[in-house]
């Protein structure tokens, strides 16, 4: 009798495995350990002439779904960019977005501003797990502000049409690393306090 519920409960176990790709540690071939991937993150700014694949772009926003939210308010909204001019229009008009011209795609991350007064920081949350899932994928991506910049919201705004109701936080620039890269180290032992300042 339970040698048969193991055997139920392993089949069981890995039906769910399956279905939700949970545990799934080589999905694509090329993920990493959750530890050694938040090491391996780093912003990358040059990108090689190749598109992203649609399956990979579509982990990334599954990714950046998956970030906690304030009371699950999940105020996200994502702009998958691909069109060449609507990237060079944003490259031209985002200061420090320049990359975008030569990037194969971009996703802006944006917010409901209208369900949450602090979707930007749930955003942060999505777009730090986008950031992270572009780097196990074997992808490179960085962070370009667009809030609190008004100038650059209005810009973000103006080239992929978003409603009023909708404000951007940044636009991740994604693409094949052009090189590699090494991760910076940030580890700082003295910003660590222990029980009080
Ligand atoms: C809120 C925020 C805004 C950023 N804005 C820009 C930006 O506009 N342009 C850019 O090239 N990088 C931008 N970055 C990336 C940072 O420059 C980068 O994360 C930092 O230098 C640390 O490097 P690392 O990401 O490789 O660890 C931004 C990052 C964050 C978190």
């Amino acid at each position: 009798m339970k040698k048969l519920t193991l055997i139920v409960s392993t089949f069981i176990l890995s039906f769910m495995m399956t279905a939700c790709n949970c545990g799934d540690k080589n999905r694509e071939g090329q993920t990493q350990d959750a530890l050694e991937n938040i090491f391996a993150r780093k912003s990358v700014r040059k990108y090689l002439p190749k598109p992203v694949e649609r399956e990979k772009a579509e982990l990334l926003l599954k990714a950046g779904m998956a970030a906690p939210t304030g009371k699950n308010t999940q105020p996200w909204e994502f702009v998958v960019v691909t069109d060449r001019g609507v990237l060079d229009s944003m490259a031209a008009a985002l200061p420090y977005a320049k990359m975008l011209k030569d990037a194969p795609m971009a996703i802006v991350v944006c917010g409901d501003v209208t369900k949450s007064s602090y979707w930007y920081i749930d955003c942060s949350a999505a777009a730090e797990n986008i950031l992270l899932a572009a780097e196990a994928l074997g992808l490179g991506a960085v962070w370009t502000a667009t809030y609190p910049y008004e100038d650059r919201m209005e810009a973000a705004k103006k080239y992929t049409g978003l409603p009023d109701h909708i404000a951007s936080l940044c636009v991740i620039p994604v693409g094949y690393p052009a090189a590699p890269q090494t991760p910076k180290d940030k580890w700082d032992a003295s910003k660590v306090h222990t029980d009080k300042w």
